[in-house]
């Protein structure tokens, strides 16, 4: 058994960036909530309390106090900082506020900062601070861009092998950060460096063996990474004729991936035990008439299960079957597990009916344990091409939520609402005005389904476009998006226009994916995003039917909060050359940063 961390998630988005931290220092390290029993507690090497988007004085993110005198090492970020300094008996206020980056003054010797210099660059963001450190040592102070000095920002206690720590050593702003993770993880706890490509493939070999070696496996397998690195690995330590794999070509692909899967299995051996299904017709007469995202989506979730059950139970005549499942550890703990994260969507790895079979003992993960980097590793160890694992991520309902509906018809009163609040706007060198076409973002944590605004303006700078998309943001009501209209001098008026999911829509818009796609790689800058979705949206401009091609690249941690990745001007002017070939379609950039837009439109 390799040693292990604890990650104490006190909500946000650190406890996932922490824990990958100290994977890579080599030790494994899992997430665990506040309220986690203190003697299971006690059996790991050490502890790490993250930080909290929670004011230091909530109940809610309580822990059990027991913990720190339980013996065991325990270093805290942020709000965990706080919480260690106050078992000390230490002062927290809500004053001190640093946002950004800020220098660390180290003050004191430490294990923790053991081949540091003595000023290290750190990133803060907090607004309580510790004001009085009871018994616990000062070990380093912070300075900020402005000279500002603020005391407590590390703390010791060596006696019970205390740390606290208010800026984020996490993020790769604090360029040392992982230095200080690894200190404590292997020097303070005295990890040993046991996850290694070794031990993954190790456990993973253990646990198949304990569960599924005489089993039917079956398996779904979309063409994404972490389905087919699962599909392999199964491939690597079942033998080969309890394996079913099953791709399903929901007509909702893109150009060429089903045949791209199937030359992939081909190459890794595993062809002979896959099965290919063109429900694509199924799909599509489904989705007619349909333009609302939520039901579109239920309607391709439910037709997925559909499809796979009738698969599942034509292809096993006994009920015994196992299902696989390429679920990565991050989907595992935003769905099921963590009370404090944010819980954007239920994974499809995690509806009712395949958490029914999971309590049966019936779904085997071969990589629920691992993070996507982890997986591109394995896979690349596995032989698969490295083009292949380093795909952008694909939403499992496809194209579906990337054709954007409407039945043709707008609430009037709240579209025009939306564009006197725009009218509103200081605009500067910008033209500023809206489509009637509703998508969905995240206010506060919140869906909300609101209109998009359009820009334009002389000249080429989205740098500028997202600052001014930034004020609209701001200002504008009903609005939560905002897109540069390339090209255009003037801002049409946009009517709103009746389209559905149809094979020709699909067709123009998996052409525009492709070839926005094959640009990415043309102008070296695929591995530089998060992912880009390429999307369609239905209007009428002049009184003639067009459809607006927006291309959305981002920069993304995790995809929980995005950024837009700006294209060059080259790259805009190709595509919309391209654009033009096939037909009078508009091309614009979808400007938004997520939240308040999400990185999908629907
Ligand atoms: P949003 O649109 O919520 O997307 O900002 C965040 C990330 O999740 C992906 N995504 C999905 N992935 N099934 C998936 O497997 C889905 O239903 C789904 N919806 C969104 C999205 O592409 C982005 O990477």
């Amino acid at each position: 058994m390799p040693d292990k961390i604890a990650v104490i998630d006190f909500g946000g988005q650190y406890a996932h960036l922490i824990a990958t931290k100290v994977r890579e220092a080599g030790v494994y390290a899992e997430i665990l909530e506040p309220d986690h029993d203190v003697e299971l507690l006690r059996s790991y090497k050490g502890l790490i309390l993250s930080g909290s988007p929670a004011l230091s004085s909530q109940d809610e993110f309580a822990m059990n106090g027991d913990i720190f005198t339980g013996g065991v090492p325990i270093l805290g970020f942020c709000f965990g900082h706080q919480e260690i300094a106050k078992f000390h008996g230490g002062k927290i206020e809500h004053k001190g506020q640093e946002y950004g980056r800020s220098v660390l003054r180290i003050t004191a010797e430490s294990p923790l900062f053991e081949g540091l210099s003595k000023e290290e660059t750190v990133w803060m963001s907090h607004g309580d601070a510790v004001v009085s450190p009871g018994d616990m040592e000062e070990i380093g102070v912070s300075v900020s861009p402005d000279g500002k000095i603020q005391r407590y920002s590390a703390l010791q206690h060596m006696p019970l092998k205390h740390f606290g720590l208010q800026f984020h050593p996490e993020v790769d702003d604090t360029p040392n950060g992982k230095k200080m993770i690894e200190n404590f993880v292997l020097k303070i706890c005295s990890c040993r460096k046991s996850w290694t490509q070794k031990t993954i493939l190790d456990t993973i070999e253990n646990s198949l063996g304990k569960n599924t070696l005489h089993k039917k496996v079956v398996m779904l397998v979309s063409g994404g990474v972490d389905s087919t690195v699962a599909a392999v690995l199964l491939g690597k330590f079942l033998p080969s004729e309890n394996l079913h794999f099953i791709h399903i070509d929901t007509g909702l692909m893109r150009e060429n991936e089903s045949a791209e899967v199937i030359s992939l299995f081909e190459r890794q051996g595993l062809l002979n035990s896959m099965e290919f299904i063109d429900a694509s017709r199924k799909f599509l007469s489904k989705l007619e008439g349909i333009s609302d995202p939520e039901e579109k989506r239920k309607i391709i979730g439910d037709t997925f299960v559909e499809v796979s059950q009738d698969l599942i139970e034509n292809s096993s005549e006994d009920e015994s079957f196992v299902l696989g499942q390429g679920t990565i550890y991050p989907d595992r703990i935003e769905t099921g597990g963590s009370k404090h994260a944010n819980r954007i969507k239920t994974h499809h790895n995690r509806v009712p009916l395949i958490e029914e079979m999971i309590k049966e003992g019936r779904v085997v993960e071969p990589i629920k344990d691992l993070y996507k980097k982890e997986v591109r590793d394995l896979g690349s160890n596995l032989g698969i091409p490295s083009e292949f694992l380093k795909r952008h991520p694909f939403p499992g309902p496809g194209l579906g939520v990337r054709c954007v509906c409407s039945d043709g018809l707008v609430e009037n009163n709240e579209f025009e609402k939306v564009k006197k609040s725009l009218a509103t706007i200081h605009r500067g060198a910008f033209k500023l005005g809206a489509i009637p076409i509703k998508s969905v973002g995240v206010k506060g944590d919140l869906r909300s389904y609101e209109f998009t605004a359009t820009v334009c303006s002389e000249k080429y700078d989205l740098s500028e476009g997202s600052i001014f998309a930034n004020v609209v943001f701001r200002f504008a009501k009903g609005v939560n998006r905002v897109l540069w209209m390339f090209g255009l001098k003037e801002l049409p008026e946009f009517k709103p226009r009746r389209a559905y999911i149809t094979p020709d829509r699909l067709q123009l818009l998996r052409k525009a994916d492709k070839k926005a796609n094959d640009l990415l790689l043309k102008h070296r800058v695929y591995e530089e995003i998060w992912q880009m979705p390429v999307i369609m949206l239905p209007v009428k401009v002049n009184g003639l039917d067009a459809e607006i091609i927006v291309l959305r690249p981002v920069r993304s941690e995790r995809g929980m909060t995005a950024r837009p990745y700006f294209l060059s001007e080259n790259f805009m002017r190709e595509m919309d050359v391209s654009l033009k070939e096939t037909g009078s379609h508009l091309l614009a950039f979808d400007l938004s940063s997520k939240p308040p837009a999400t990185i999908e439109w629907e």
